[in-house]
C-alpha cells in the first residue's frame, strides 16, 4: 500500500470515534485533505466501546497533540456530558457529530449535519431563505436539517414520516425553538412546496419504494436528497423526468468536512 503520509513527532493526531469502527469514513477524507492541503496532521479510528468512552475523553483530553474528532454512533449522544460545551445545532439535535479541544484543553462538541445540508444547498445556488419546504423523514439526518432549515429562515417547513408520531414530535420540537416558522406534520403531498427534501433511506436499494408519489411533482420544485449513493436514486430520477431541479446527496457530506477541518482549524474549501 503506499503511503501517503509522514507522521513526525511534530503530527497533530485527530480521530474519529466508533463502534464498531470498520465502516468508519471519516479517516479516509480527511487524511487525503491534510495532504493535499499540505496540513501536518493525522486522523486515526478510535475503537471505543461505550464503557470505555469517559476513560478514552479523559485520555485524549490529557494529549496536548490530540486536536479533535469525528464523533459517529453509538457516541453522537453519550460523548455530549463529556463536552465543556455544545454548538447550538448539538444542543437542538440532541447530538453531535464532532468535538474538538480547544487551547484551554475544553471539549467543544457540535452537530453539523444540518448546516452541512443547507450550506451545499446554497453554494448549489439554491437558497433555503423564505421557502415553503416539505421534508420526508424524522429521523437522525432529518431531525439536525429540520433545525437548521428553520434556523435559516425558511417561511414553512412540513414534516411527514412513515411513524407519524416522529413527524408530530420533530414538528414540535422545531416550533418550539423556532415559533417564527410554520411547523407542523402532514402527509406527503408536495402540492404547494418549493422545495421536496427526502431524508429517508427509501432510495438506498434498487427495490425500494418511492418516498412520495412523483407524478404529484411540479416542474417549478426543487427535490434534494441526502443519499449519497446511489448518486441518481429513484426519486431523483423521477423528479428529473416531471422537470423539476434537483440537488443530490454528497454536497451535505461535504460541507460537514469542510466544517469540522473548520473547527479543527483548517479551511479546506470542498
Ligand atoms: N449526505 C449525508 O451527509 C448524510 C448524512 C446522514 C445520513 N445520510 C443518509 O440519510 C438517510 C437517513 O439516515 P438517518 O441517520 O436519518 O437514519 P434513521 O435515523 O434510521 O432514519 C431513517 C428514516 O427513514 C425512514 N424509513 C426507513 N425505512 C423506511 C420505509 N421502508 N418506508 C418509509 N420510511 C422509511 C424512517 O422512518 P421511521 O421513522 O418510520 O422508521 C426515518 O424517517 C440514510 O440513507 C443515510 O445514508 C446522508
Amino acid at each position: 500500500m503506499k503511503a501517503t503520509l509522514s507522521i513526525s513527532g511534530k503530527t497533530k493526531v485527530f480521530g474519529c470515534i466508533a463502534d464498531p469502527i470498520d465502516h468508519v469514513r471519516a479517516p479516509s477524507v480527511f487524511n487525503p485533505l491534510f495532504e493535499k492541503y499540505g496540513v501536518d496532521a493525522v486522523m486515526v479510528p478510535l475503537h471505543v466501546s461505550s464503557k470505555n468512552l469517559e476513560t478514552v475523553v479523559e485520555g485524549l483530553r490529557a494529549m496536548p497533540n490530540f486536536g479533535g474528532m469525528a464523533v459517529t454512533l453509538p457516541h453522537k449522544l453519550p460523548i455530549m456530558k463529556f463536552c465543556d460545551e455544545i454548538g447550538k445545532q448539538g444542543n437542538l439535535v440532541g447530538a453531535v457529530n464532532f468535538a474538538a479541544f480547544d487551547n484551554n484543553r475544553k471539549l467543544i462538541g457540535d452537530n453539523c449535519d444540518g448546516t452541512g445540508f443547507v450550506n451545499g444547498m446554497l453554494a448549489a445556488g439554491y437558497p433555503v431563505f423564505d421557502k415553503r419546504v416539505l421534508m420526508i423523514g424524522a429521523g437522525g439526518a432529518a431531525r439536525a436539517i429540520a433545525f437548521s432549515l428553520a434556523d435559516s429562515g425558511v417561511s414553512s417547513l412540513t414534516i411527514t414520516n412513515r411513524t407519524s408520531t416522529k413527524a408530530d414530535e420533530l414538528a414540535n420540537s422545531v416550533q418550539a425553538a423556532y415559533p417564527s416558522v410554520a411547523v407542523n406534520a402532514a402527509s406527503a403531498d408536495p402540492h404547494g412546496f418549493d422545495i421536496i427534501i427526502n431524508t429517508t433511506s427509501l432510495g438506498l436499494m434498487p427495490d425500494d419504494d418511492l418516498p412520495l408519489r412523483p407524478d404529484l411533482l411540479e416542474p417549478n420544485q426543487l427535490v434534494a436528497e441526502i443519499i449519497m449513493n446511489p448518486e441518481d436514486t429513484p426519486i431523483l430520477k423521477a423528479a428529473k423526468a416531471k422537470g423539476c431541479k434537483i440537488h443530490y446527496g454528497r454536497p451535505m457530506f461535504d460541507h460537514q468536512v469542510s466544517i469540522i477541518a473548520g473547527l479543527f482549524g483548517y479551511d479546506f474549501k470542498m
